[in-house]
């Protein structure tokens, strides 16, 4: 699986809870398929995301970790538990989270999943340094407008850097307006218009 790189951490946002940015592993493909459920039903999709879906995806990004990342944004479960974060000393008493999801301290500590964000890497003729494009993001309805949806976004931009590449992209749905305004804000213009046909939607009759 995975293992967890640089953490990207934030300080608390709204309700003071600090937030772990890491990779995301098998373990969390349950959480994460009840995020993308929700964004499923903003996008009036037709099927539910099993977890096993999200297991089997995961997976084939574990053989492929040069085209993916995955990440998912957790935060304490509970108040109480936010202290225990907040309290134990490795993460400079100012509400961020001590240790990777894997430490010591961070296992004492029930974590919750409120975000993901998944993303490719690919090169094109013109790209040959490679383009990284960002395919789902979502934050749970009740933490938006923490900055845990930027704090996703600039991990992966930072990844992309990291790896060298040119750029990094996005396409939303031309209806979601709130999402472009948001891509916006995190330094995002509309330089392109992304255009699609859907296979399955033609062949129905
Ligand atoms: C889009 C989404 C991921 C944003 O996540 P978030 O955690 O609420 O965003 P942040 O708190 O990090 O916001 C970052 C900046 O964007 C702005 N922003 C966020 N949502 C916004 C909106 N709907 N309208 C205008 N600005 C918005 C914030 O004010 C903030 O600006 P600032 O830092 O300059 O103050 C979240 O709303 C979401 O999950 N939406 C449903 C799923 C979706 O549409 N995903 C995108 C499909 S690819």
């Amino acid at each position: 699986m995975v293992e967890p790189s640089a953490d990207h951490r934030l300080p608390p946002g709204q309700g003071g809870r600090a937030v772990l940015v890491r990779p995301t592993l098998l373990e969390d493909a349950a959480a994460v398929a009840g995020l993308l459920n929700k964004l499923a039903e903003k996008a009036h999709a037709d099927h539910p995301v099993t977890t096993a879906r999200v297991e089997t995806y995961l997976r084939h990004c574990e053989s492929h970790t040069d085209m993916y990342v995955n990440y998912v944004a957790e935060t304490a479960a509970s108040a109480d538990e936010d202290g225990i974060a907040r309290g134990d000393g490795t993460g400079g008493g100012d509400g961020i989270l001590g240790g990777s999801r894997h430490g010591a301290d961070a296992a004492a500590i029930r974590l919750t999943v409120i975000g993901f964000l998944s993303a490719v890497f690919y090169e094109t003729p013109f790209h040959d340094k490679g383009t990284c494009l960002i395919n789902e993001l979502i934050v749970d309805a009740d933490r938006r407008g923490a900055g845990v949806g930027r704090a996703l976004v600039e991990t992966a931009k930072a990844e992309a850097r990291r790896r060298g590449m040119d750029e990094i992209e996005v396409g939303t749905e031309k209806t979601n307006l709130a999402a472009q305004r948001f891509y916006q804000r995190v330094g995002f213009d509309e330089e392109f218009v992304l255009l699609s046909q859907d296979f399955h939607k033609q062949e129905e009759p």
